[in-house]
């Protein structure tokens, strides 16, 4: 960091499929970053209060079809018309934890198995993206998500989708993502998870930079 100026707050990823208890684990994340006076926002991606997220809600919600390309495409442009604040955001000082991520993007497009969208024309489109410090995957078998409470009534809320999402999770996850059982209590997760951003908020702190997806 420059000499005297601010450090920089770190970019922390949830993953995981649906109903895997990412939003719970999140918000529990931001109110101990907050107690220990870590300057912290949680975002959601995608942000549906956009025009493009607009778009993107009523595809998942059904309302609209889209090609598969083009609703690939829109998630990608919806992380992008972010990106700028995102990196003002993180260059000031303040953590964001984000409730999915590109990684999604890959996982959910890949898991189509459309020849012409596999995970490296996923990938391509995000280069221009910041890296996350750390990726917190909570990984859970679908079985036991749709026993869990159900999945919704939302595009891609299907068991045998969700089998594939987390087969591509899987060939996403580097050595250097926290993977999770999803299956723990919510305050043993919990404990695994402030543990291991605490430290990523430390690197982050003291200058280790920013990455660009997929360094
Ligand atoms: P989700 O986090 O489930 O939103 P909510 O909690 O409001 O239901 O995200 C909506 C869906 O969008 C989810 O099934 C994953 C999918 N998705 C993609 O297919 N690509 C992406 O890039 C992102 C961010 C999400
Ligand atoms: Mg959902």
């Amino acid at each position: 960091p420059a000499p005297g100026g601010p450090r920089r707050g770190a970019l922390v990823v949830f993953e995981g499929i649906d109903r895997c208890g990412k939003s719970t684990q999140c918000s529990l994340l931001l109110e101990s970053l907050q107690r220990r006076g870590v300057r912290a926002e949680l975002w959601r991606f995608p942000d549906r209060t956009t025009p493009i997220g607009g778009l993107i809600n009523e595809y998942l919600q059904k309302k609209a079809a889209l090609d598969d390309a083009v609703i690939h495409l829109l998630f990608v442009a919806n992380r992008n018309e972010k990106r700028e604040e995102m990196l003002r955001l993180l260059a000031g000082g303040t953590t964001l934890v984000l409730d999915r991520y590109s990684y999604s993007g890959v996982a959910y497009t890949a898991a189509k198995g459309v020849p012409h969208l596999d995970a490296g024309f996923c990938r391509a489109a995000e280069t221009g993206l910041p890296a996350a410090d750390l990726v917190v995957y909570l990984d859970l078998d679908p079985e036991q998500s749709a026993a869990r409470g159900g999945f919704g009534s939302e595009r891609y809320e299907k068991v045998e989708f969700q089998k594939k999402v987390r087969s591509q999770y899987g060939a996403l996850a580097d050595g250097r993502w926290l993977r999770l059982d999803a299956s723990q209590p919510a305050e043993q997760l919990q404990a695994q998870v402030a543990a291991a951003v605490q430290r990523a908020v430390e690197r982050a702190a003291a200058g280790e930079p920013l990455g660009r997806l997929w360094d």
